[in-house]
């Protein structure tokens, strides 16, 4: 399949960076040499999506404005022979980006739902802002992969799949956790029967976490209107994807490697250690 479209969600509050996040989106923070959302974005550009839509809140203008040509500089550095630097600076200029607005931080479904006119593709990639996955193929990588078997099974259709993480049995209660059906796995690629958002350990039905990437059908971005008003009156992806586990082939895959959290402190800290 040829993926194209990827909508970045990136409009959260980052109230666990604060007072950080109140001048700097926490998407811009180092890491390496790069703001934590480039890893992102470079995520997109190693499958050869060409069309990234972020959503943003007001303040984090930044994010967009970090992708955007500066023909000033690039002039700069064009008169100083500095031509490394030029095209470092160039490295995203085939990339079309484009904005949206999320006034209100109503839940991750309703951040994805801002994107819903500008996506054409019939299905979309979605990467939340936190997650990063650390492998010799990227999360994004390993989700196209898994995307083209489901694909093949289901040549009349067109599934969902989501990445997965086996959590640790106390912290179940901070993820969605899927159901597996065995019976209709392909292999490692599970076929999904129910979520289940933040249960209780004794009422989970797996270990098995679901984390910030998404192959997604505009079949489930057209559900998220219908959603509105669900648990704490937001909009969340899980819910649209739960009303569609009849309709709708749903798989998740295990990601393979190490997952960093960058939206906890303690997660940035541990990835920086490991990025540098
Ligand atoms: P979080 O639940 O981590 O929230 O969002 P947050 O605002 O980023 O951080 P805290 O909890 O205040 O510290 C997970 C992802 O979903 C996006 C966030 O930007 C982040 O990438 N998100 C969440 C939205 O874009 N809009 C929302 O309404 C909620």
């Amino acid at each position: 399949m040829k993926l194209t479209q990827a909508v970045l969600p990136v409009a959260g509050l980052g109230t666990r960076f604060l007072p950080w996040t109140k001048v700097v989106p926490k998407e811009l923070l180092p890491l390496g040499n790069q703001p934590i959302i480039a890893h992102l974005v470079d995520e997109c550009l190693s499958v050869g999506i060409t069309d990234i839509c972020f959503v943003i809140s007001k303040g984090k203008e930044a994010i967009p404005q970090y992708f955007a040509p500066h023909p000033e500089f690039e002039e700069e550095l064009r008169k100083r022979g500095k031509l490394d630097a030029l095209s470092e600076l160039q490295k995203y200029d085939a990339v079309r980006f484009h904005v949206v607005h999320q006034d209100e931080q109503k839940g991750d479904g309703h951040a994805i739902l801002q994107a819903n006119d500008w996506i054409s593709a019939d299905v979309v990639a979605v990467l939340f802002g936190d997650d990063l996955i650390l492998h010799d193929e990227n999360g994004l990588q390993q989700l196209l992969r898994a995307y083209e078997d489901v694909a093949e099974k289901h040549p009349e259709e067109t599934p969902a799949l989501l990445s997965l993480e086996n959590v640790p049995a106390h912290l179940v209660s901070k993820y969605g956790i899927v159901e597996i059906d065995d019976a209709r796995s392909i292999g490692t690629i599970r076929r999904i029967r129910g979520m289940v958002e933040k249960p209780h350990p004794s009422k989970a039905p797996s270990t098995l976490g679901i984390i910030g990437k998404y192959l997604i059908p505009r079949s489930t971005i057209q559900k998220l209107p219908a959603i509105e008003g669900g648990h704490g009156g937001e909009i969340r992806l899980i819910d649209a994807l739960t009303s569609q586990l009849g309709e709708v082939p749903i798989y998740g895959v295990e990601m393979r490697g190490k997952r960093l959290d960058t939206g906890t402190p303690e997660g940035y800290k541990e990835a920086v250690r490991m990025l540098g």
